[in-house]
């Protein structure tokens, strides 16, 4: 049995296949189109949902989508009415989408040749079922939160063998994630992109209670009270009736205006200032809403005295509060879905109606044990594209040499593309479609942000570890073996170990950490293995296939297009090596790549 689960139309728009319950395939529209967190209907995940199975839409046995478009037009239109006439601009500007499509996604999943059921669930259900219905827990509470659905805009429940119920919401205008991205659109940085950014940022600024003064004035703006149900005062906020976050009275509260959006000065090539104020306020976002989650999860504690907790929505991306969980509150295990933001709600659906709405009763539920869901090429493939396009390559004699030689030169602090196997699912680069480097290099970070990432100074890179090594250099939760980090939990860094991985050592001494076992990815675990072997220390900087501002590469031309627009020096793809050198003479022109 085949079921399709489909998300669209808001951010990272994907699609998703279960063969018998089991996820098969699954994977972001972004990556087919090139536009980052595309929004579109996922026709090219689609497609590639089908042909990784070698079926047609005609053989998909249900689809199911991630919202109830209908109900969440009725509060868009609830919103306007009420908010007439300061909400006119912004619900001309809405419109034509909602009738042209959102309203449509019926007809569009029947034009692909499909003529059965199209189940629509709710949009917070699906991210607790995509949190729950693949973790490795039998019984789990749930905690949802994200900028909005419908109408909810955080949820909680339990999960219990394939039944999920949900015990209590909070409705928007009410919302943790909206008072995130508001605070993240006031530091300039862009909404539903880069509230990682502010995440990042906050260490620099002062992260104590009874210092930072932007605590106690974001405290002004959320009511949290004791049982982590929590009002926002909307005169500071504007993302209900315009097309714009913080109101005036936001700016005044935090003493000076919107920061200019990143990007505004790109002509100059130069970001508008981050002040020690802007730090601050990032500092006591973060503490905001850390104080908001522990409430809440201190209460469904209470409420469901599970030891297990899985959380999902946009708000369970905030790796800095998930790495603190089980030591803020009485749950004892936690899981986090690779992707549980947005995309990962099309597993979610489908998930929800193979256990839920056609058998409530069916035993076996497949946990996501890895996120390797995507599309991969054959050696033959890639020599193919290889020998078309006239590249210079070498290949490794056999996988012994691969993992040495890979090993070798990222010890040599060469910076290597990583190309292997099936494309991750979610936002993190999880070792088959990332940039590798070594982080016992002082000078690695900054070599990566200039050449390779461009990205900003303030942001860390992430250290991969093997799950069996990760307790020597981490403070870590422990590992379990049906539990890794997807490169959703940021931990401290023992202290003895800072100075040997500066690279991956935030500047608050902590690391976003990937754990990987064996199992997962034998040839990433074993290259980290070998690198371990040369600078004792196994554990590698391990950072998006991508440049600032694209989404993470697909294809292996993708993968060429980007080293060579970049500094990175060699890309191990499949079991090719193709070095930077032998290929400047291509006349590549970075420059007209950039311009594209
Ligand atoms: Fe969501």
């Amino acid at each position: 049995m085949y079921i399709l689960g489909i998300s669209c139309y808001y951010h990272d728009a994907s699609a998703a296949l279960l063969k018998d319950g089991m996820v098969v395939a699954a994977a972001e529209e972004e990556r087919f189109t090139r536009k980052k967190h595309d929004t579109s209907f996922p026709i090219n995940a689609i497609t590639y949902c089908l042909k990784s199975q070698c079926i047609t839409m005609g053989q998909i046995d249900y689809v199911g989508f991630y919202e109830k478009p209908f109900l969440k037009f009725e509060r868009l239109l609830g919103q306007h009415v009420q908010m007439f006439p300061w909400s006119l601009k912004t619900f001309v500007s809405a419109m034509p989408s909602w009738i042209h499509e959102k309203l449509r996604i019926r007809k569009s999943i029947k034009k692909l040749g499909y003529q059965g059921e199209v189940y629509f669930i709710e949009h917070h259900l699906a991210h607790a079922a995509a949190s729950f219905l693949v973790s490795p827990f039998k019984k789990a509470a749930i905690l949802t939160a994200d900028g909005v659905g419908e109408w909810s805009t955080t949820t909680w429940g339990i999960g219990n063998e394939n039944e999920i119920q949900l015990l209590g919401e909070i409705r928007f205008p009410h919302s943790l994630g909206l008072l995130y991205s508001t605070i993240t659109a006031y530091l300039g940085f862009s909404v539903n992109n880069s509230e990682y950014k502010v995440m990042g940022l906050a260490p620099y600024g002062d992260m104590h209670k009874k210092t930072n003064l932007y605590y106690e004035k974001l405290k002004q703006v959320i009511d949290i009270k004791e049982d982590g149900s929590y009002t926002l005062d909307l005169k500071y906020f504007k993302y209900h009736y315009a097309n714009r976050m913080p109101s005036r009275a936001m700016e005044k509260l935090l003493d000076g205006p919107t920061r200019k959006r990143e990007g505004e000065k790109k002509g100059s090539g130069k970001e508008s200032e981050l002040t020690q104020r802007h730090k601050d306020i990032a500092a006591a976002l973060q503490l905001i809403l850390e104080e908001a989650m522990t409430a809440m999860l201190k209460d469904l504690y209470k409420k469901t005295q599970c030891k297990n907790i899985v959380l999902g929505g946009g708000v369970a991306l905030n790796s800095v509060y998930n790495g603190k969980v089980l030591g803020k509150t009485l749950f004892k295990r936690m899981w986090i879905h690779p992707n549980p933001s947005d995309g990962g709600s099309s597993i979610g659906v489908a998930s929800y109606i193979y256990h839920t709405i056609l058998d409530k009763k069916r035993e076996k539920r497949h946990q996501l044990s890895h996120a390797y869901l995507g599309p991969a090429f054959s050696t033959e493939e890639i020599q193919q594209f290889l020998d078309a396009r006239g590249i210079k390559y070498s290949k490794f004699k056999n996988r012994q040499d691969l993992i040495a030689s890979t090993a070798k030169m990222i010890f040599e602090n060469k910076v290597v593309g990583w190309f292997q196997g099936k494309m991750e699912w979610g936002p993190r680069a999880l070792g088959s479609r990332s940039i590798l480097a070594n982080p016992c290099n002082p000078r690695a970070k900054a070599l990566l942000n200039e050449k390779v990432k461009h990205r900003e100074h303030f942001r860390p890179f992430a250290p991969a570890v093997c799950a069996d090594d990760a307790l020597k250099y981490f403070d870590c939760d422990k590992p379990l073996p049906e539990i890794t980090d997807f490169m959703l939990m940021v931990y401290p860094i023992k202290k003895e170990w800072h100075k040997t991985i500066p690279s991956v050592t935030h500047v608050d001494g902590s690391g976003r950490l990937q754990t990987i076992s064996r199992k997962q990815n034998p040839l990433y675990y074993d290259v980290i293995k070998a690198f371990g072997k040369l600078s004792k220390a196994p554990i590698l900087i391990n950072t998006s296939f991508n440049i600032r501002g694209e989404p993470i590469v697909c294809t292996p031309a993708d993968a060429y297009t980007c080293m060579m627009g970049t500094g990175i020096d060699c890309l191990v793809m499949d079991t090719f090596l193709i070095q930077r050198s032998d290929n400047e003479q291509d006349q590549w022109n970075s420059e007209q790549y950039a311009n594209d």
